[in-house]
């Protein structure tokens, strides 16, 4: 979609500021009524919250209306890929920081918070660094990784990090739930605290995270997931480990999930009762069936997100609400497979358009229900 810069001028900016490759902006103050919705970030603040949004370098850099949208929406963002281990060091001892310190100049010009995401995740480990964790360095390849990061990132604009990136995986077999991860194969269970320990000291003021997935609907798949993740929170905090926060990340699924309000409430509690704050962390919505008239398929993923803040709202260690992305026009949830049938996953708060949708209103309203403070 190609927007004319001077209708992005005219219309969403009153200054453009340049800071590397990544030009930000300041929204022109009429956005927000042009929604006809209040900007989330302003829906959560009023509730002690913070609005966030996964966002991409490229996307900052290449479309100026989408970062106005991000700029008047969220007062959080989380760079999607690129402070990834594998994106940061491709290559061996030769870090590469251009396209996260972009991003970060991005945010610091609006007054914008981050979220880290992620040090440690099974799925973004630097190929040559594979072979060598199990080696003699394995331990002080993951140890500099991790101190290099939060010497760089572990302080304001950031909020929070994700140290530890979905970590456990029942269906691996092993009593205590972990995933059976490289990390895991070269330094056993123990690398959970040792990660955790090395950022704290890397940045003693930073709210150290671990974020997981699955445990947002009411299958024995889920119930698994939540079980051990109780007992490892449990654990991690019973030896002292410097966990401050869980991420739920909360991709939702319509279809035939079993939701239950009174499970998925009684998990958070019990998780934050454990001595932990909860952020809500990759929102985003899968739908089933795109043949639906798009007024049908709105409203199913309105009523989804509803169903789910309007529990999760209810958790007084909650922090905050990140989608993982802001507009239809950038989801993962759109696959190549949809992209070839020429479909879009429209489960974001804003539609390929950036306007606004049924879940755009029903956020707000969970959000205006949560009780204030
Ligand atoms: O386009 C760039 C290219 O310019 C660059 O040179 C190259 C370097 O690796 O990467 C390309 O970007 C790709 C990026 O998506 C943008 O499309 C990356 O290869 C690719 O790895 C990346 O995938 C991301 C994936 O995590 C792996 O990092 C997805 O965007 C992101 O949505 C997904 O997010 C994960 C969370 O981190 C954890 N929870 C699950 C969630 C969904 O899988």
């Amino acid at each position: 979609m190609i927007v004319s810069r001077t209708l992005l001028r005219r219309e969403f900016l009153c200054g453009l500021v340049a800071v590397g490759t990544v030009p930000v902006f300041v929204p022109a103050p009429g956005l927000a009524q042009r929604h006809g919705v209040p900007p989330l970030k302003s829906a959560a603040e009023s509730r002690g919250l913070f609005w966030g949004a996964a966002i991409q370098h490229a996307q900052l850099d290449d479309d100026l209306e989408f970062a106005a949208l991000v700029a008047q929406q969220c007062s959080v963002i989380v760079p999607e890929w690129e402070m990834k281990w594998a994106a940061i060091e491709r290559h061996p001892n030769r870090p590469n920081f251009s396209r996260a310190d972009a991003i970060v100049r991005y945010a610091q010009s609006l007054g914008l918070a981050l979220r880290g995401h992620t040090l440690l995740w099974h799925r973004s480990i630097p190929d040559w660094a594979k072979d060598e964790l199990s080696g003699p360095h394995g331990w002080d390849l993951v140890a500099s990784h991790i101190t290099g990061m939060m010497q760089r990132y572990g302080t304001a604009p950031f909020l929070q990090w994700d140290v530890l990136n979905e970590v456990i995986e029942p269906k691996d077999g092993r009593t205590d739930g972990l995933r059976q991860s490289p990390f895991l194969a070269a330094f056993g269970p123990d690398y959970l605290q040792r990660a955790l320990k090395v950022a704290r000291g890397a940045a003693p003021g930073m709210r150290l995270y671990m974020n997981e997935y699955g445990v947002d609907y009411d299958g024995s798949t889920e119930r698994d997931r939540r079980s051990v993740l109780l007992r490892l929170v449990e654990t991690l905090k019973n030896a002292e480990a410097p966990l401050d926060g869980v991420g739920i990340q909360g991709h939702l699924r319509l279809g035939d999930e079993h939701f239950s309000a009174r499970s998925l409430r009684e998990f958070l509690r019990t998780l934050a009762n454990l001595g932990v704050r909860i952020t809500i962390t990759e929102l985003d919505v899968r739908e089933s069936d795109l043949s639906l008239p798009l007024l049908v398929r709105d409203a199913r993923v309105a009523d989804e997100v509803k169903r789910y803040l309007d529990v999760v709202l209810q958790e007084p260690a909650l922090d905050g609400i990140v989608s993982w992305g802001l507009s239809d026009r950038y989801s993962w949830r759109t696959t190549a497979a949809l992209e070839e049938k020429g479909l879009v996953n429209r489960g974001l708060p804003f539609d390929q358009a950036l306007q606004p949708k049924p879940v755009t209103t029903a956020i707000v309203a969970a959000l205006e229900r949560r009780r204030p403070g």
